[in-house]
């Protein structure tokens, strides 16, 4: 086997650089982070690459071109997870193509173009309220208020990352979109993605790999409610003004709307309460949404729906609230020149080809922004769970996929690129 144990084993490393072990969590900015970056630009210079951290903290890589004023072929995904996370969820799609590189290096080949391999500091936003903040830079996409936003220590982005080596300032340079106005831009020809389903289609179907044909647009919400506290003993029923109450009937619609239109999932996954005592009325509580849908029109509706009935039944029940959008994100379609080129790869390994969509969110989602997308997905095991411990992939799959991943890169054939264009590049790392 070339890749797939290998992978394995570093994807277990990888799983030791977490901040509340034997669970792993590893956020933004943390000391993990940079223990698990250091990680990776050791394999990544062991493959043959030079990479380093980026202003922002992404872990970036570099297998120069065999030809001069090359363009970028960029490939990556996030090092950061949820709480009590899985091992391969992001890492997957930063180990398989460092792989790939490591077997062209030994063979001494090059590629028409620059494969560039990035860890992205944050795609989960688990620690700041705010999501996908590598691959946004990169597509341009970077709101600078982000900067000043805390996380539960009440620490800035902005501190966070100065804190980690990085520069905030620098958010700008990242920007790879044709045409930016400051940095490294116009170079990237392709993005592409590796990474875990996250579901069960292609265990049920028996496959290892299958081609996304798109990935799900996402709205998140934070609803907080206010009602008044009082005593549990001594407020009647129908004199309260509950605001737990009031919220557990708008989760209840959000789950019930859900169910009823086809195509979209929703969920609430934080939630929070004061006072917080056993004998108190519930005062305030903030709850979070997170809708998806690869219709955006069906999504935009959802919100909308969710709005009207919070309204009614904060009205009915005497209580205040406020909805607002945190993140929202349209369905992003992959390339089909890409898919194609994934399915001849997958083809070549004497896989049926099998097109799906993505449900996850994915870094890959933002860079049509930037170049022509597209995203590999390789088959988990028990159920296809994810975003949890027993997350699982075999050595046998991750072989499979990191060839075909491989077929893809020794094939991809970079569009017309001008010496002027590259010429314009000032890198950073
Ligand atoms: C990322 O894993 C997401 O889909 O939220
Ligand atoms: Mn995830
Ligand atoms: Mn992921």
């Amino acid at each position: 086997m070339r890749f797939g144990a290998e992978i394995l084993k570093q994807a277990d490393v990888l799983a030791t650089f977490t901040e509340d072990a034997p669970r792993l969590t590893r956020t933004y900015l943390s000391k993990q982070h940079k223990q698990a970056g250091v990680y990776l630009i050791g394999l990544m210079r062991d493959a043959g690459m030079t990479a380093d951290f980026d202003p922002l903290g992404n872990i970036v890589g570099r297998y120069e071109a065999g030809v001069p004023f090359a363009p970028v072929v960029m490939t990556g995904s996030h090092q950061d997870s949820v709480r009590n996370a899985g091992k391969y969820d992001g890492l997957f799609g930063i180990l398989s193509p460092i792989a790939c590189v490591k077997e062209l290096n030994r063979q001494g080949r090059r590629l028409p173009y620059t494969l560039e391999i990035v860890g992205f500091g944050d795609e989960e936003g688990v620690r700041f309220p705010a999501t996908l903040i590598g691959s946004k830079a990169m597509a341009g996409l970077f709101d600078p208020a982000w900067l000043d936003k805390t996380d539960a220590d009440g620490i800035t982005m902005r501190q966070a990352i100065n804190d980690f080596g990085g520069d905030a300032n620098k958010w700008r340079v990242l920007d790879r979109r044709s045409g930016a106005p400051d940095g490294e831009h116009g170079d990237v020809v392709a993005f592409v993605e590796s990474h875990i389903e996250q579901g069960p289609v292609l265990l049920n179907e028996g496959l290892a790999v299958g081609i996304v044909t798109a990935i799900a647009g996402a709205t998140r919400l934070r609803i907080s409610i206010t009602g008044l506290a009082g005593h549990a003993g001594t407020v009647p029923m129908g004199a309260r003004q509950d605001a737990l109450t009031a919220a557990a009937e708008m989760i209840l619609f959000v789950e019930s709307y859900c169910t009823n239109h086809a195509g979209l999932v929703g969920t609430v996954g934080i939630m929070s309460l004061k006072p917080g005592a056993v004998n108190v009325i519930p005062q305030d509580v903030e709850f979070t949404i997170d809708v998806r849908s690869s219709d955006d029109g069906s999504r935009v509706n959802a919100v909308n729906a969710f709005n009207e009935t919070f309204a009614v039944i904060a009205k009915r029940r005497n209580v205040a609230f406020t909805s607002n959008v945190f993140f929202s994100s349209d369905a992003a379609p992959c390339d089909a020149g890409l898919q194609r080129q994934f399915e001849a790869a997958v083809v070549a390994h004497g896989i049926a080809p099998r097109y799906l969509p993505s449900g996850a969110g994915h870094d890959a989602m933002v860079f049509p922004a930037v170049a022509p997308t597209a995203m590999l997905f390789v088959r988990c095991g028990n159920n296809g769970i994810s975003h949890h411990p027993a997350e699982t992939m075999t050595a046998e799959d991750a072989e499979i996929a990191t060839s075909v991943l491989l077929h893809f890169f020794e094939h991809y054939q970079p569009p017309q690129f001008s010496a002027s264009s590259a010429q314009r590049v000032d890198r950073h790392i």
